[in-house]
Parts: structure tokens; C-alpha cells; sequence
């Protein structure tokens, strides 16, 4: 089935406060500065620039206003961004954005990390793809490649977990907005609050979610390295041929 009647809502999560980063000194991960421009500035001009965006709901921390409008305000087509302030917790967070792009006339949602300042157009319509096809919840995903080993606080190896079929998940993970919606009220009524992407709890709310091809670059920039090796890569990439 290819619905083309589907308007592709974008939430970006961008209200946590990044203590693996060292958000203590240095403020929070996604407003750092990678290539000369905050991250969050790289992340949603990806998604600014994508034909196929609709609304865009950014779900910032409540001290961060004045953070996010000087990161983002100036980009072109931010006028058309809605923010929302996030919770405690990712899963808090993007229930906020949810609510927010209720409100709107996006029937479908892209659910991504502000800390993933690297997803590429490819990426994005790959995903698309999938929910022009009537996939209920699509995560794009790359394939393990490391060795597995499952080892025990005696600081022993237990045993090597077969690598074959496992993924490590990306965002966006996208969704039809009614379903996840539902599927995040539930747990949120159940007081499951231990979710660490939004797959999972499609996943436990007994939706279909189909595998995409994510990207090696599409990285979440967790611990001060990532931020730094952004940085350089950008750097590189911008240096005169
Ligand atoms: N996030 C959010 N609200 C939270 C926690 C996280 O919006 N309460 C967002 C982050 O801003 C980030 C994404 O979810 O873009 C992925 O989370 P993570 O990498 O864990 O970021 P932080 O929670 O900020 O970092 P840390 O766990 O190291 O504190
Ligand atoms: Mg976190």
C-alpha cells in the first residue's frame, strides 16, 4: 500500500541532561558545539531540509529555552518548529512530543534523538518507505559485528552470546501517531517507566515493528569522545579539497 495521504510528524528529544557527556562542566551534550554549530542545530536542519517533514515538535528542558533559540531560532524554516518541555525520563519526553504533535494533522510520527546530529537523507526515506508501505513501526537498525560476551560481576566471561540476528537500534523509530501514542499511555498507566526507545514499547504493546537499514554514521553522541570525534570529523569534511 502506498499511502500518500500520510503527513510524516517529526518529535526530537532533546530535554535530557547528558551526564555521560560531562553535562556538569560543560552544559548539555546536544547544545555543544560539533563543526562550529551546536548539535541540536545539525540535527534538526536534517530534518528541516527533508522534503517529506511535517510538523516538527522539539521537546526541550525547561531551562534550556534560551539554549534552543539561540541554536536554532536563525535556521530557515524555524518558524515552523513547535517546541514542548520533556520529563525526567526519554519515554516522559517523547510522550510530551506526542501530545504535541497531536495537535497537529501529522497521522504518522518520527521519533529521533536530538543526539544524533548524523542521520542522512537515505536513512530518512528508507524509513518512509516502510511506512508508505502500511508498516505498523519501523526502527532503523545496523547489524551487530562485535563478538558478543555475556560476563558476570565476578568480572569473568559467562559465555558468548550468538551475534546472528542481533541489531543495535537507531533512531528515527517510526510509527503510526494514533497507535504509539496509545502504546505510550499504556505504559505510562501501568507505571512502566523503563523503556529506552520507543520500539520497545511498540514492541510490548504488541505492535509490528519492521527492520530498515540504518546508517554506521547515524551515531548517538553519548560520552565526551563522541563529541569530540564529531567535531573532528566535521572539521575534515569542511577543510578545502
Ligand atoms: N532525552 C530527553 N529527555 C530525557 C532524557 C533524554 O529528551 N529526560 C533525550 C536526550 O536529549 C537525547 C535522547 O533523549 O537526545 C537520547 O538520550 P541520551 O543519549 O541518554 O541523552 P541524555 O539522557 O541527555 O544523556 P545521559 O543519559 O548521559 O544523561
Ligand atoms: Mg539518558
Amino acid at each position: 500500500m502506498d499511502d500518500r495521504t500520510m503527513t510524516i510528524g517529526i518529535v526530537i528529544v532533546a530535554a535530557g541532561r547528558g551526564e555521560r557527556a560531562g553535562s556538569l562542566e560543560d552544559g548539555p551534550k546536544q547544545y555543544r558545539r560539533i563543526g562550529g554549530r551546536p548539535v541540536i542545530t545539525h540535527t534538526l536542519e536534517r530534518f528541516l531540509t527533508w522534503p517529506r517533514s511535517g510538523p516538527i515538535v522539539v521537546v526541550i528542558h525547561r531551562d534550556d529555552e534560551a539554549l534552543f533559540a539561540e541554536a536554532c531560532g536563525k535556521l530557515p524554516g524555524a518558524e515552523r518548529v513547535i517546541t514542548t518541555f520533556g520529563g525526567e525520563t526519554r519515554q516522559r519526553s517523547v510522550y510530551e512530543g506526542l501530545r504535541a504533535l497531536s495537535g497537529t494533522d501529522a497521522t504518522h510520527v518520527m521519533i529521533h534523538d536530538a543526539a544524533r546530529p548524523f542521520v542522512d537523507r537515505d536513512v530518512l526515506d528508507r524509513v518512509a518507505q516502510a511506512l508508505d508501505e502500511g508498516q505498523e513501526g519501523v526502527l532503523p537498525a545496523i547489524p551487530v559485528t562485535d563478538t558478543l560476551k555475556r560476563g558476570g560481576s565476578d568480572g569473568l566471561v559467562h559465555e558468548t552470546v550468538p551475534r546472528a540476528g542481533l541489531y543495535a537500534a537507531q533512531t528515527p523509530q517510526s510509527f503510526h501517531l494514533s497507535a504509539i501514542r496509545i502504546a505510550h499511555e499504556k505504559a505510562a498507566a501501568l507505571r512502566r517507566e523503563d523503556f529506552t526507545d520507543d520500539a520497545s514499547i511498540a514492541e510490548w504493546a504488541g505492535l509490528t515493528v519492521t527492520l530498515v537499514e540504518g546508517s554506521v554514521d547515524n551515531i548517538k553522541l553519548t560520552v565526551k569522545r563522541d563529541i569530540a570525534m564529531a567535531d573532528e570529523k566535521l572539521s575534515q569534511s569542511t577543510l578545502p579539497a
